[in-house]
């Protein structure tokens, strides 16, 4: 059955080559057929085909679902006390993702599916068709194992993460830890996992340990990203783009030579203005970025401890407010550029061919995303040619 999506004010296709000519393609006074999950027709609603089904947008703004590269959806427990204290003063160290991992431990599969089906409406009511999860609140093998393996009913874009944190119970040997998660725990999870990542970071994992876990999983058929450079500056970001990793995530303390190295690579930098906003961080400037000429995604990063928002709008409002995002690089940002740090050429661009994953908001421009931030102006997603 073909539905046009007719009347739209001002469509967001992020194809360069229709439109007004600029990075996100919009046309003004446009529609869209679609037949099955896929567009099958763009262009000037003057011109629109015949369809079984017309669906009037009514002159709103209409932009590609969003794609959030970056959540930790697979997880029990609160942090909520964490938090306040946060706000009082005390600093963010990742020390509270050991609360999460005995929370998670502890629960059964249902109550981990039913808090995974939970944020999953959440993402989607907030726009996003397409999103990525990892596990890493599990770190023994069987938990990573059945993290992913529950993440996977959700999303095919599951992420190994056993290489979080040094587990308590590995404290004092962390050598081991690091032979567990490159060994067995690989083993049990490659199969149920699309990506591997570590949190090279401060606390965390060195670049030695780093290179050595996703070199073994890149062995294993995984692809790398990882997270570097949230508690301070260290070679984690050269690190991924010496590895031809999709993405590194976080970027708040990327260095000049950080920036250099992902200007001249495929590694796109995604940044977690959630996690900024919820640590109290400083704000990295994205300009830095875009302007030496990285690639730059946004993501939600959600997570118990230092982001819980699935809001992809309200990154982007925080985003252009405090990272010197331009509304307009923002939404690429949330929509192309998640697409690219996924490695998905199906989804973040609206052309004939692909899926049929968009927003209608209920706003004349994708602006208002920023302009008003906090309002939920989502009025309707499709997801592969579905209103959800
Ligand atoms: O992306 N940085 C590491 N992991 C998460 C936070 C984990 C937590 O605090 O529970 C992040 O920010
Ligand atoms: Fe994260």
């Amino acid at each position: 059955m073909t539905v046009l999506y007719d009347d739209i004010g001002e469509l967001v296709t992020n194809d360069p080559t229709v439109g007004d000519g600029t990075t996100l393609g919009v046309l003004t006074k446009a529609a869209v057929l679609v037949d099955g999950d896929r567009i099958t027709w763009i262009g000037p609603k003057a011109e629109a085909p015949e369809a079984d089904r017309r669906i009037d947008c009514a002159g709103a703004s209409v932009l590609p679902g969003f794609v959030d590269s970056h959540a930790h959806l697979v997880f029990a427990g609160d942090r909520s006390a964490e938090f306040a204290a946060r706000m009082s003063g005390t600093p963010y160290d990742g020390g509270g993702i050991a609360t999460t991992v005995a929370a998670t431990r502890a629960a059964s599969d249902d109550l981990l599916a039913a808090n995974v089906a939970r944020l999953a409406n959440e993402l989607h009511r907030g726009g996003v068709t397409t999103f990525e999860t990892k596990s890493g609140y599990g770190l023994t093998t069987f938990d990573e194992q059945r993290s992913l393996e529950l993440g996977g009913r959700f999303t095919p874009e599951t992420t190994f993460l056993g290489a979080h944190v040094v587990p308590l119970d590995y404290r004092d040997d962390r050598e081991a830890y690091v032979r567990l998660v490159a060994g067995d725990m690989l083993a049990a999870c490659k199969d149920h996992a699309r990506w591997i990542d570590v949190f090279c970071d401060r606390g965390a994992f060195d670049v030695d340990e780093a290179r050595f876990i996703l070199q073994t999983g890149r062995d294993a058929g995984l692809i790398p990203r990882l997270h570097a450079g949230q508690l301070g500056p260290s070679g984690g970001i050269r690190l991924a783009v010496e590895l031809g990793a999709a993405s590194v995530d976080h970027c708040t303390y990327a260095t000049e030579a950080d920036i250099a190295a992902l200007a001249g690579s495929d590694t796109v930098a995604t940044l977690l203005p959630g996690a900024e906003f919820s640590t109290r961080a400083p704000w990295p400037d994205v300009r830095r970025f875009i302007d030496a000429g990285a690639t730059v995604a946004l993501a939600t990063d959600c997570n118990p401890g230092s982001s819980y928002t699935t809001n992809m709008a309200f990154c982007i409002a925080v985003a252009v407010r405090d990272m010197g995002f331009t509304p307009a690089e923002a939404v690429w940002s949330a929509t192309a550029g998640g697409a690219k740090a996924l490695r998905r050429d199906d989804v973040g661009v609206l052309a004939v061919g692909r899926r049929a994953d968009f927003i209608r908001l209920d706003a004349p421009s994708f602006v208002h995303l920023a302009y008003r931030p906090g309002v939920p102006i989502i009025a309707d997603v499709v997801c592969g040619g579905t209103p959800l």
